[in-house]
C-alpha cells in the first residue's frame, strides 16, 4: 500500500515526474536557478520540420492569416496622419479543438504514443484540456484532465464549464475540483496510479509545438507582404504562447520583430481566492497568471519550465476587461469573425499599437481560440451581473477588476497600458534570490539570469546591487 498522504505524495514528486515523462531534468540543471535551457529544448529530439510533420497528421497548424482591413480603417480614422499599421490575425481557431493549444498538446501526444504510454493526464482549466483530449483521441490514448471549475458554493465559471464540456466531448475523463491547493497533489496521484504520460503545459515538448506558430506567421507575412512583421502581439498567461511563438519567429530569421505581450488587467483579484474566483470575466490571458509566471517561470508542475517569456519579450501591455469586450464585438461587426476572449485580448492591444505605428507597418495578432457557450462575451457579461459586478458604458479608465466593467463608447477610447519591463525584471531577480541566495550565485547563474531577462550580465549585477 502506498502512502497517499499529501506529504508522502509530494515527497515522491521527482520520481513520479521522471516516470511520467521519461525525461531527467537533472541532466540540465546546474543550480536552483541556472540550467541549460537550449540543451533541454534540443534534447526533445524534434526539429521544426519534425514538429510540422507530426502536427499535420493530427489537424494542427497551417492556419490562415487574415488582414483586418475594416478594423485597420477604423483605427486610421482617429490615428495621427501617416499612422495606423495594417492589422493581421493568425486564426488559431482553425486548429483541431479550436485553439492554439493543439500545437502544444500535439508533440506530447506523439511522444506518449511513441514511448508506449497508455494515456495522458494534465492539470488545466483552459483550452489545453480540450487540446490534450482531442490529440489523445486521434492517437488512441486515454486521457484524464484535472480542472479547477467551481467556487466553494459549487458555481462554475462559464468559460471553464464550457471547457469541461469540450474535454468530455473529445472522450476525456474530467476530474472537477474547487479552487484550492490540491490540484498538483491530485495530478501526482493520478500519474502514479495510472502510469500515464504527464502532458504538462510547461514541458519542452509543449513549447516546441508552439514554435511552428511563430514560424508560420513569418512565412505567411513574408509571402503576402514581402517583409517580416514589425510587431506580433501575443496573449500572455503562463508564457508558453509567447515563448514558442518568439522562438519560431527567430528560427525564421525575424530578429527585429517586436514581441509584445498582452494580458487583461485583473490587478487586485487573487487567483487562489474562493471569493474572487467568479468575479473575473476572463479565465486566462490575465495578469493573475501573466505577471507571476513572467517573473518566476519555475512555479510549475515540472522541475523546470520551458516557457520563459522575459527571454523574448520587448513590451508588455495591459488592457481592461471592458476594452476587450468592446473589441470582441467590433471584430464580429466589422470583420464578420466571432472569436474567443484570449485572442481578442491581443487584438485590443493591437489597436493601441497600430495607432502608434506607421501606415506601412504590419502588426500580427494571434486570434488564439474559438468562442461560443460560456466563452461568449454575452454569457460572461451576464455572469458578471449575476455576481454583482456593475457593467456600464463609458471611459474604460473606470474599470475596476471584480467590481466594474466599463465598455468604451468609441474605439478611440481603447488605450491599454504599457508595463514597466524593468520592474518585471527586478521582480524576477527578487524571486531568484528567494530560490537561491545571491551570495551563492556563480557565473552560470549570472549568465542564465541575463539570458532569461534579455539583458547582459553587467545589467544583472548592477540591478542586484541596486536592489540590495
Ligand atoms: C486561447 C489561449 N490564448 C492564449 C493563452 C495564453 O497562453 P500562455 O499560458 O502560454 O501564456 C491561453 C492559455 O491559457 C489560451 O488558452
Amino acid at each position: 500500500m502506498r502512502d497517499l498522504s499529501y506529504a508522502a505524495v509530494m515527497g515522491r514528486k521527482n520520481e513520479i515526474m521522471k516516470a511520467s515523462m521519461g525525461m531527467d531534468y537533472n541532466a540540465f540543471i546546474h543550480s536552483p536557478i541556472a540550467f541549460d535551457y537550449e540543451r533541454m529544448m534540443r534534447d526533445t529530439g524534434y526539429s521544426l520540420d519534425d514538429v510540422m510533420r507530426i502536427q499535420s497528421d493530427t489537424k494542427v497548424g497551417q492556419t490562415p492569416l487574415f488582414e483586418l482591413k475594416n478594423l485597420t480603417e477604423a483605427v486610421r480614422a482617429f490615428a495621427e496622419p501617416g499612422k495606423g499599421a495594417r492589422i493581421f490575425v493568425k486564426d488559431e481557431a482553425a486548429n483541431a479543438s479550436g485553439s492554439f493549444k493543439a500545437r502544444r498538446a500535439s508533440i506530447s501526444a506523439f511522444e506518449a504514443q511513441k514511448k508506449g504510454y497508455q494515456g495522458m493526464a494534465a492539470a488545466t482549466s483552459g483550452n489545453y484540456g480540450a487540446a490534450v483530449a482531442s490529440q489523445a483521441a486521434m492517437r488512441n490514448l486515454k486521457c484524464i484532465i484535472l480542472q479547477e471549475v467551481f467556487d466553494s458554493k459549487g458555481v462554475g465559471q462559464p468559460e471553464i464549464v464550457e471547457k469541461s464540456r469540450a474535454c468530455e466531448a473529445y472522450g476525456a475523463e474530467v476530474q472537477r475540483l474547487s479552487v484550492g491547493p490540491e490540484l498538483f497533489y491530485q495530478l501526482l496521484m493520478t500519474l502514479e496510479e495510472t502510469g500515464f504520460f504527464n502532458a504538462s503545459l510547461y514541458t519542452p515538448f509543449g513549447i516546441k509545438g508552439v514554435e511552428t506558430l511563430g514560424f508560420e506567421i513569418a512565412q505567411q507575412v513574408q509571402a503576402r507582404c514581402g517583409q517580416a512583421p514589425d510587431a506580433v502581439v501575443i496573449t500572455h498567461a503562463g508564457g508558453g504562447n509567447l515563448t514558442g511563438t518568439a522562438r519560431g519567429l527567430l528560427a525564421a530569421g525575424c530578429d527585429r520583430t517586436r514581441i509584445v505581450a498582452c494580458s487583461v488587467d485583473l490587478g487586485g483579484l487573487h487567483m487562489a481566492s474562493d471569493a474572487d474566483f467568479n468575479r473575473k470575466s476572463f479565465t486566462t490571458g490575465h495578469t493573475g497568471f501573466g505577471v507571476p509566471f513572467a517573473t518566476w517561470p519555475d512555479r510549475v508542475d515540472v522541475p523546470r519550465n520551458a516557457a520563459r517569456s522575459l527571454r523574448y519579450m520587448d513590451e508588455y501591455q495591459l488592457v481592461s476587461q471592458g476594452e476587450v469586450f468592446f473589441v470582441t464585438e467590433l471584430l464580429t461587426k466589422l470583420e464578420g469573425l466571432e472569436r474567443g476572449p484570449a485572442g481578442n485580448t491581443s487584438l485590443t492591444a493591437a489597436v493601441t499599437l497600430a495607432r502608434q505605428m506607421d501606415c506601412d507597418q504590419i502588426v500580427v495578432v494571434q486570434e488564439t481560440e474559438y468562442t461560443g457557450a460560456g466563452k461568449h462575451h454575452n454569457r460572461q457579461l451576464s455572469f458578471a451581473r449575476e455576481n454583482g459586478i456593475e457593467v456600464r458604458v463609458g471611459d474604460p479608465a473606470g474599470n475596476v477588476p471584480g467590481r466594474t466593467i466599463v465598455i468604451p463608447e468609441r474605439l478611440e477610447q481603447v488605450r491599454g497600458k504599457v508595463q514597466d519591463m524593468d520592474r518585471l525584471r527586478h521582480s524576477y531577480l527578487k524571486n531568484a534570490a528567494k530560490a537561491h541566495p545571491v551570495s551563492l550565485w556563480d557565473e552560470s547563474d549570472h549568465a542564465f539570469l541575463a539570458a532569461d531577462l534579455k539583458k547582459d550580465v553587467a545589467w544583472v549585477k548592477q540591478a542586484v546591487q541596486e536592489l540590495g
